[in-house]
């Protein structure tokens, strides 16, 4: 596995690949890789891809200063995650090579209005503009035909896909599927920092998520489910809703379909999210 930090290097690499008529897939991540990274490595493997993986903690994306700090760093570890499971070039930019003028402000922004400004950008301003912003850098240098990311973070999926649809960066957008422990808890970097008890209590997240894929309701009826068993769980609620899955606008009695079921809740104090499909059954 090349391992690469310069900007040029990472550029003529991957401009190699296509010139060599292989199709380049990217895996963006923070590094401290877990089995929810190492499904996408996979999940671009399989598609025939050349698999780029950047890992980069990219401080445009943490409106507090203590999550940034506390980001766990494990850049061994990263490396041999990253080769065990097929990465062909795993890239680790300097800060100063992502965003030269830091800690200054960068003056470039992406923002994908609306989108951002609801649900986890609501708790987290400013968040999902760092993250257009660096993931908008990420496929500029690397070019690839395909781009990976996990269903976990739906909202960052669908900020993607618009940016990726309004600027027309001519890559596919590949979401894949949740990956949980044993016990239901979705993958998270952020699950080291909860206790035994904490845990436990956290499985409310999932299973609230996997009772209203059961049986198709009205969205009320499954808002109500969502925040019941997050409650029964002594969770802090900090949202439990039903959505379009494109446009995120909450649903109402009337829908019927497919849409998305969104949780996110303070268990001793780390902040979780999980979600995943639901049926409407709407009133007539
Ligand atoms: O999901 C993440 O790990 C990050 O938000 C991403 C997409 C790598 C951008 O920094």
């Amino acid at each position: 596995m090349r391992v690469i930090s310069e900007v040029e290097e990472w550029r003529s690499f991957t401009d190699a690949q296509r010139a060599a008529g292989r199709r380049v897939g990217l895996v963006p991540t923070m590094g401290a890789l877990h089995a929810g990274h190492s499904s996408l490595f996979e999940a671009a493997k399989n598609r025939g891809d050349v698999v780029i993986a950047t890992s980069f903690v990219n401080p445009r994306q943490f409106e507090d200063h203590d999550d940034l700090a506390r980001y766990p760093h494990t850049p061994e570890n990263d490396r041999s995650v990253a080769e065990a499971h097929g990465v062909d070039c795993l890239v680790e930019p300097t800060l100063s090579a992502m965003w030269p003028a830091y800690p200054d402000p960068t003056p470039t922004t992406v923002s994908v209005r609306g989108l951002s400004d609801v649900f986890e950008g609501v708790a987290r301003p400013g968040h999902f503009d760092g993250v257009a912003s660096v993931v908008a850098k990420l496929l500029i240098v690397t070019g690839p035909c395909r781009v990976y990311f996990g269903e976990k973070d739906f909202q960052q999926l669908a900020v993607i896909r618009q940016m990726v649809h309004d600027l027309s960066f001519g890559v596919e957008v590949v979401g894949c599927a949740i990956v949980r422990d044993a016990d239901g808890l979705a993958l998270s970097s952020r699950n080291v920092r909860l206790s035994e008890d904490a845990r436990r209590r956290a499985l409310a997240l999932s299973r609230a998520i996997a009772r209203v894929a059961q049986a198709p309701a009205t969205a009320s009826e499954h808002r109500h489910d969502l925040r019941a068993t997050l409650e029964s769980a002594d969770a802090d609620v900090v949202y439990a809703e039903v959505v379009d899955p494109v446009t995120f606008t909450p649903s109402s009695d009337t829908d019927s379909g497919d849409a998305r079921a969104l949780v996110a809740a303070l268990v001793d104090g780390v902040r979780l999210i999980d979600n995943g499909p639901v049926l409407l059954k709407g009133e007539q």
